[in-house]
């Protein structure tokens, strides 16, 4: 590679040892499990202890390792202190998701909107909503709770990643707002309360805690917001902190994925969460190449060589872009799946190069 190659690599990240979320994504396909995974198995090599979450429903994490995981966290085979989790976000980030329902803007959808208008039959249909926070911050919770040294995400792609970033920030406004209608509002909360029993079917426990059919009254959700919220508070604070939290970028020297990147990193910016690193992946070169812009002209494919000369366009645009600001790290397309500790640790050599 050329005179820069020496910082082309992801050290910088892997021997921090403040960071303690870590996430990866990017585009459909180019790299994501693969690269957060062998993140995951280098930090275990430095850190006390390692968990890698996968928030993508397709769950590739357990295909990497070739393990079956679930939704508390489980030690990862041939490893003594790295596990793995899987959960399913889609509920959280579906299109009628907290923000939607409790939404800071005010309008119909919005609580003081519901307080405002009186609005029962809406209010109602707002607690999913806030079950689906619940769940998120209750997993996070979780996560909390086992004070692992690093969490390490394998997120979805792009759209359902920057939902579950700015979540955490939506849930506090909107739970502040709640509880501070609350003890403003307390009368009328207690009548709603009583009503939401009396639709639960059971009126005898109006201000009690959850009723026997699941749904929350009015008095045992706000009480469970008030205990939701410090840990609510002290993710946000470490997600916004770039010493404890970084979002990796992984990307294909393509158009589409260069696009995606770029809108990935301008929503990172809004989101006020830290990106400066780039994995170029599955780049088409010989292990051998001094460069990665050279095209080996001794190429005798000719779809190869054709490909190579698109890749090097867009690798050259990934340089003259990003390379100033960001962390760029590229990884030759190998001629093998990675999957495995074995190959997730060679694939993890070409990270640290
Ligand atoms: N540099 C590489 N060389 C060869 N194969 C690779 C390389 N990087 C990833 N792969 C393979 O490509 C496939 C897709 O990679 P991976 O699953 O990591 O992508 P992803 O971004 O997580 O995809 P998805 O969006 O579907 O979750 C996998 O089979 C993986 O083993
Ligand atoms: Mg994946
Ligand atoms: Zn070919």
């Amino acid at each position: 590679m050329d005179e820069t190659s020496e910082e082309r690599n992801l050290r910088k990240v892997i021997e921090d040892k403040e960071l303690k979320w870590v996430f990866v994504g990017g585009k459909g396909g180019v790299g994501k499990t693969t690269c957060s995974c062998s993140i995951a198995i280098e930090f275990a090599k430095r850190r006390t202890s390692v968990l890698i979450i996968s928030t993508d429903p397709a769950h590739n994490v357990s295909d990497a390792f070739n393990q079956k995981l679930s939704k508390t966290p489980v030690p990862i085979i041939g490893f003594d202190n790295l596990f793995g989790m899987e959960i399913d976000p889609s509920p959280l980030i579906s299109g009628n998701g907290v923000s939607d329902l409790l939404g800071a803007s005010g309008g119909s959808g919005s609580w003081d909107g519901l307080l405002n208008e009186t609005n029962i039959g809406e209010m109602l249909q707002s607690f999913p909503g806030i079950d689906e926070a619940m769940s998120y911050i209750q997993v996070m919770k979780l996560v909390n709770s086992f004070h692992f040294d690093i969490v390490i995400f394998d997120t979805a792609p792009t759209g359902h990643t920057l939902r579950l970033l700015s979540l955490p920030a939506t849930i506090e406004k909107s739970f502040a707002k709640i509880l501070n209608l609350k003890s403003t509002l307390s009368p009328i909360f207690n009548s709603f309360s009583s009503m939401f029993a009396g639709v639960g079917g059971n009126s005898g426990e109006a201000a009690g805690g959850a009723p026997d059919d699941g749904r929350f009254s009015a008095d045992s959700i706000t009480s469970k917001m008030e205990e939701l919220m410090p840990t609510i508070r002290q993710i946000n604070k470490e997600f916004a902190d770039a010493s404890k939290t970084t979002f990796i970028c992984v990307a294909i020297p393509e158009f589409l994925s260069l696009y995606e990147t770029e809108r990935l990193i301008q929503n990172l910016a809004k989101c006020k969460i830290d990106c400066r690193t780039i994995i170029v992946n599955q780049i088409l070169m010989k292990e051998s190449e001094r460069n990665v812009l050279e095209v080996n002209e001794n190429e005798e494919c000719k779809y190869c060589l054709a490909r190579m000369k698109i890749q090097r366009k867009y690798l050259q645009q990934f340089i003259d872009l990003y390379e100033e600001d960001f962390t760029l790290v590229f990884i030759p397309q190998l001629l093998h799946e990675v999957r495995g500790k074995e190959q997730l640790l060679q694939f993890a050599k070409f990270l640290l190069k």
